[in-house]
């Protein structure tokens, strides 16, 4: 059975409605929860805007990235997406905002979400608020541990009917096949929608490390799906790198020219299927070209000088391009496919 991709781009863009309308701010904080954040204490609110700012950057970012997934490829697909993805993407979110960050299940399909020590206590609480009608998405919980040095933050993940898909109690074929497939001791199913499904979790340091590097490279927009395709079209040129430096140790100079044409000047309209290209600044080409005017010199040397030392010359100037964009522009993931 094939489920309609073009409702799930509809319920996701409800749901992500829904989802930035739970956003509540810290005070709104449960009775019975350690202390939040007050003004006395401007390291703790400090931490906790972080925590907050991060837990909705996670959401957001999850949420994105399974939408294009869905969209694009399907359930079915989206699964080892997700598996792949999602820990990636925390490891991503946690750098961005100098914090610990992940997702817990009330009931897990990966055993790395299973809450443990204070998570396990706190979504343990917010299972019974919820069960006592609190909406899912509103609990948050704040605790301020000045021993440790670290804020403990958590916010509930409520069931969407999107999520039912995957989370709900009659899972369809195939994706139900797909999830036994990866997950043995699946338990993340028989979800309702307005359930509690889990909850994000952040650990905060009240002090930040003094020196948190900053990111000054021009932020390029693209879509997550445009972005997976530049990144794939990246990891196609370092293996054209490993390739010629392997072909170039072993003196196979017919490699090494194969390998250079095909970086050729003209070689990056090759890929011009891809959308990510159409959005890329003008000035982005000025440092590409002189790269594959390298790698014509490089394949000019391998049919006719066959000097390693020359070979050796373009490919470390068609690499000193690499690094140059790299110095240049970093990729930003926008909302939009
Ligand atoms: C395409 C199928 C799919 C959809 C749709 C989906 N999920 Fe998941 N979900 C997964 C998979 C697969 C995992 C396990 C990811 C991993 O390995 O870390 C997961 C894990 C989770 C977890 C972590 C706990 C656990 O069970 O491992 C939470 C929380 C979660 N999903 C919430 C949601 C919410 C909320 C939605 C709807 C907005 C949603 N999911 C939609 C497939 C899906
Ligand atoms: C004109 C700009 C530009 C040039 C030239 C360029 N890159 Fe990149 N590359 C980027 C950007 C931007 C990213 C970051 C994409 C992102 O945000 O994940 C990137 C990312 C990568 C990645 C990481 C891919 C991933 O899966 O995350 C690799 C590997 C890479 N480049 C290799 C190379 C090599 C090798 C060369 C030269 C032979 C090269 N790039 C030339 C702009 C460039």
């Amino acid at each position: 059975m094939r489920v309609p991709t073009l409702s799930f781009a509809i319920m996701f863009s409800i749901g992500a409605v829904a989802f930035a309308a739970a956003t509540v701010p810290a005070s709104s904080n449960a009775q019975g929860a350690a202390p939040a954040a007050d003004a006395a204490n401007p390291d703790a609110a400090q931490a906790v805007s972080r925590a907050e700012a991060a837990v909705a950057d996670l959401g957001r970012s999850l949420r994105e990235a399974l939408m294009a997934e869905m969209a694009g490829k399907g359930p079915v697909a989206s699964i080892d997406f997700c598996h792949e993805q999602a820990p990636l993407i925390a490891e991503a979110v946690s750098q961005r905002h100098g914090v610990n960050i992940g997702r817990v299940g009330v009931r897990v399909r990966n055993p790395d979400n299973a809450p443990v020590g204070w998570r396990r206590d706190v979504l343990d609480a917010f299972a019974a608020r919820a069960a006592a009608g609190e909406a899912p998405q509103t609990l948050q919980h704040t605790q301020i541990d000045s021993a440790q040095g670290l804020v403990r933050y958590a916010r509930g993940i409520g069931t969407e009917p999107a999520c039912q898909v995957c989370h709900g109690a009659s899972v369809a074929e195939p994706v139900r096949a797909a999830i036994q497939a990866r997950y043995l001791a699946d338990a993340a199913t028989g979800f309702e929608a307005g359930s509690l499904r889990g909850a994000f979790w952040v650990e905060a340091p009240l002090s930040m490390p003094a020196a948190l590097p900053v990111d000054h490279r021009v932020a390029i927009p693209l879509s997550s799906l445009h972005q997976a395709e530049l990144r794939e079209e990246m990891r196609g040129q370092l293996m054209t790198v490993q390739g010629i430096v392997g072909a170039l140790a072993a003196k196979d100079w017919t490699a090494v020219a194969t390998l250079a044409d095909a970086r050729g000047p003209g070689s990056g309209r090759a890929a011009a299927g891809k959308g990510f290209r159409t959005q890329l600044p003008a000035e982005w080409f000025e440092l590409s070209r002189p790269m594959h005017v390298d790698y014509a010199a490089l394949a000019d040397e391998a049919r006719n000088g066959k000097r390693i030392e020359i070979a050796l010359g373009h490919l470390e100037s068609a690499t000193s391009k690499c690094t140059a964009c790299h110095a240049t522009y970093r990729t930003e993931q926008t909302s939009r496919r």
